[in-house]
């Protein structure tokens, strides 16, 4: 394993505080958005849109590293070019999801756990042939009457960890995301209560497996209430609960943190991860960063609506500036149109 070259890895994704871009939809779940919008679910509205993220202007000042898909990391721009050197020549570290979905854990009723460990050594050796330099693995852990149990927790871990060491040998930095859902009326006080017993299995295992925590980065969720729970904390209750959930469970070793977004709206979850840095940063021992989907693509992809023959024109992704506090560039990363592009595109 090279260590040196994993964290160079990491540490290029995190530096000047940016984060990822998970752009990393599986095929069923990106259709699925597509089809809530009315855009057509096929291959060419798919890499359009795609295609649309990563030319974005500026997209490198806020955005360390894109997780890609299979698909996408195999497509081009409509001039020909590989959407891995678009994203290289933007200063953006490409990444791979790996895993291949959460499927009914058996005899587990309600519980999913994650698979696509079959095989995987020699994906990993064909992704990093193509330029990937990281990856990402998601387990999805429910919260429920009686779940999640102790098998379902133990069985996504494990994998984690298998899938974790893999990378590390392939040269890829792992990105190990346990993600507790927030579907459910559970109060902030569940989530935290099964957010550390997760992430304590998972470093549990990793360390079994060997893997080196100075290589790798966790992507949890944060700590919220269920989302149908009618008490919903304030944002400072959030940010308070995930770093002291954190702080229990990650060791100082990992590099970075950097969130999901799990269905936050773009604002909330920026919102939230800001008042994690301004209360804490300077205690903590890792990078608290972002690994949004949803809360940084979402907005956009409402915009933009699938307008394929004039997209170019008028329906371009824009990041906002950096402000003047880096603290705050998690909020700022949020794609916007130019007022001008919005105009146009709701003509
Ligand atoms: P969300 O930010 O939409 O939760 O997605 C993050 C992710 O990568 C899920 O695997």
């Amino acid at each position: 394993m090279n260590l040196p070259q994993l964290r160079d890895t990491a540490q290029a994704l995190f530096s000047d505080d940016k984060g990822l871009l998970a752009m990393d939809e599986s095929l069923p779940t990106c259709n699925k958005r597509f089809a809530s919008l009315g855009i057509p679910q096929t291959l060419e509205a798919r890499r359009a849109y795609r295609e649309l993220i990563v030319t974005t202007p500026g997209l490198g000042e806020s955005i360390g590293g894109a997780i890609l898909f299979d698909e996408t990391i195999r497509q081009k721009t409509k001039d020909g070019a590989p959407f891995v050197t678009v994203l290289i020549e933007a200063g953006i570290v490409p990444g791979i999801k790996v895993d291949q979905g959460a499927k009914d854990l058996a005899a587990f009723p309600g519980e999913r756990v994650t698979e696509g460990l079959d095989g995987l050594r020699d994906r990993l050796g064909e992704y990093s042939r193509m330029g990937a330099r990281f990856a990402k693995w998601r387990a999805v852990i429910a919260i429920g009457d009686g779940i999640p149990s102790r098998g379902c927790i133990e069985a996504n871990a494990h994998a984690l960890a298998r899938y974790a060491a893999l990378c590390q040998q392939a040269g890829l930095v792992p990105v190990v995301e346990p993600e507790v859902l927030m579907e459910g009326n559970h109060a902030l006080d569940r989530c935290f209560e099964v957010t550390e017993k997760v992430l304590r299995e998972v470093f549990r295992q990793l360390y079994s497996q060997r893997v080196t925590l100075e290589g790798m980065v966790l992507k949890p969720n944060m700590v919220v209430p269920g989302a149908s729970c009618p008490h919903q904390d304030t944002v400072e209750e959030v940010a308070d609960a995930t770093v002291n959930c954190l702080l229990r469970a990650v060791p100082a070793a990992v590099p970075a943190i950097a969130f999901l977004s799990g269905g936050q709206s773009a604002e909330m979850a920026s919102a939230r991860l800001n008042a994690m840095n301004l209360r804490f940063k300077s205690r903590l021992p890792w990078a608290l960063a972002f690994s949004f989907a949803r809360a940084i693509q979402q907005p956009a992809l409402e915009l933009w609506r699938g307008r394929i023959p004039t997209y170019r024109r008028h329906s371009r992704l824009y990041i906002t500036a950096p402000s003047a506090t880096r603290l705050r560039a998690a909020a700022n990363t949020l794609p916007r149109w130019r007022r001008d592009d919005r105009k146009q595109a709701q003509s």
